[in-house]
């Protein structure tokens, strides 16, 4: 781990989307990142969980997912899977932990709420990202099939949990 830096993980607001947005901008470019109109929509639909983090009152780190079946099963838990859709930390504040912080309160969110499996796309040159997965106990799992041909470059890295959620304790 390198420096240490004060930060705190909370739930993104409406109102964090702009930054959440820059932060995201500097980790995937212009193309790649989400716009702000996408991540003001996640603050608040039932759908997301979405969570940042912040150093000096600045979100410097923006991870969130969305809740597959949600609104149709909302009581059958044990249907629920949910896709990452964002994590990515300011490069300023790379290998400080806040990354680990943020996609711990994501996932233990996840599992507190009943889903039972995760699943994201990590492009396979990403080694620090696929490092981070790994730690978290994602594995490498094949592409359907049905996959189009440039997405084949993305691996699909899929956790199921190993614990029961708080609620089936
Ligand atoms: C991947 C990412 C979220 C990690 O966030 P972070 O705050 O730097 O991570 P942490 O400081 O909590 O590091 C936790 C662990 O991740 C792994 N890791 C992080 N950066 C790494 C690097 N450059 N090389 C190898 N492993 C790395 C290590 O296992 C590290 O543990 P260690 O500090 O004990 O060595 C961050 O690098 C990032 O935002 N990258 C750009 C955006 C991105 O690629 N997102 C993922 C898209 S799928």
């Amino acid at each position: 781990m390198g420096e240490t830096t004060q930060f705190i993980v909370r739930e993104m607001k409406t109102e964090d989307a702009k930054e959440a947005a820059a932060v995201c901008k500097k980790c995937f470019g212009k193309h790649g990142a989400p716009r702000r109109k996408f991540l003001e929509d996640a603050a608040w639909s039932w759908r997301h969980r979405f969570f940042v983090a912040e150093v000096d009152g600045k979100i410097a780190a923006c991870a969130g997912a969305r809740v597959a079946e949600f609104y149709e099963d909302y009581y059958e838990a044990e249907k629920k899977n949910a896709y990452v859709e964002i994590v990515a930390v300011d490069p300023n504040y790379h290998g400080r932990g806040i990354g680990t912080e943020l996609f711990t309160k994501l996932i233990d969110t996840l599992a507190d709420i009943g889903v039972k499996s995760v699943y994201l796309n990590v492009h396979p040159a990403n080694t620090p990202a696929i490092e981070f997965y790994k730690r978290f106990g994602f594995k490498y799992r094949s592409l359907p099939e049905e996959y189009p041909e440039q997405a084949a470059m993305y691996l699909m890295v899929e956790r199921q949990w190993t614990r029961n959620s708080p609620s089936e304790q």
